[in-house]
């Protein structure tokens, strides 16, 4: 990862989250996250620091295979944005490293609250002036949650750990994965959520 922070990463200057601090430490409950697992992900972070780019190689390979997924990098026409792209790589790189290192204090939910957004009507495509379709739907995030999930345990594995804990890393990783995209749904349905 380079020093610079990714164009259009705002983390720590985002308006506060709608979401509480009791809301969220209900959530946290809910899927079970706790202090172990703040442990199990600073693991997983040293574990995939240096591998962000394969992890980043396998992400985007999912989604260009996918011509329904892709689109969401597309203009409505379906002409693929390569910098929207590229762009959104470094700060999904980033996301990776944030998931595993940063504390879930104000700034972190606000972040969380930002790029529920930047998924949404209300800010996709802004940070980056793309020209791409209006949002994605709810139904994606929910299951992206898999392979988001499901792809992350071999580079979890790579470095040697006895499987008890490559599986402890893997599960808190699931965890906050689940934990985020609940988040990041309350722009989309903020009466019910
Ligand atoms: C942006 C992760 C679901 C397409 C991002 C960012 C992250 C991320 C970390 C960058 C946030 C930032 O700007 O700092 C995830 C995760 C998902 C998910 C973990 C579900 C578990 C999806 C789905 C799609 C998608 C289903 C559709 C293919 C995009 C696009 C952007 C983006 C187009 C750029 C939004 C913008 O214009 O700012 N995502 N995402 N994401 N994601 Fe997702």
């Amino acid at each position: 990862m380079t020093t610079q922070p990714p164009a259009g990463y705002a983390y720590g200057s985002t308006p506060p989250s709608p979401v509480s601090r009791d809301e969220l430490a209900k959530l946290e409950a809910t899927v079970l996250f706790t202090a172990d697992d703040v442990q199990d992900l600073r693991m997983a972070g040293d574990v995939l620091e240096d591998q962000v780019e394969d992890i980043l190689d396998v992400w985007y390979g999912f989604v260009a295979s996918h011509p329904h997924l892709v689109a969401y990098f597309a203009t409505p026409d379906g002409r693929v944005l390569d910098d929207y792209l590229a762009r959104v790589r470094q700060r999904f790189g980033q996301w990776i490293m944030d998931t595993c290192h940063r504390p879930h204090d104000e700034e972190w939910l606000s972040y969380a609250h930002e790029i529920g957004l930047r998924h949404t009507q209300d800010k996709k495509n802004q940070t980056d002036q793309a020209a791409s379709v209006r949002h994605i739907p709810l139904r994606y995030m929910v299951a992206f949650i898999y392979p988001i999930t499901a792809t992350i345990r071999p580079f979890l594995a790579n470095k040697g750990h006895d499987e008890g804990t490559v599986e402890r890393m893997y599960q808190a990783w699931f965890k906050s994965v689940t934990l985020q995209t609940a988040l990041w749904l309350q722009p989309y349905a903020a009466d019910t959520w």
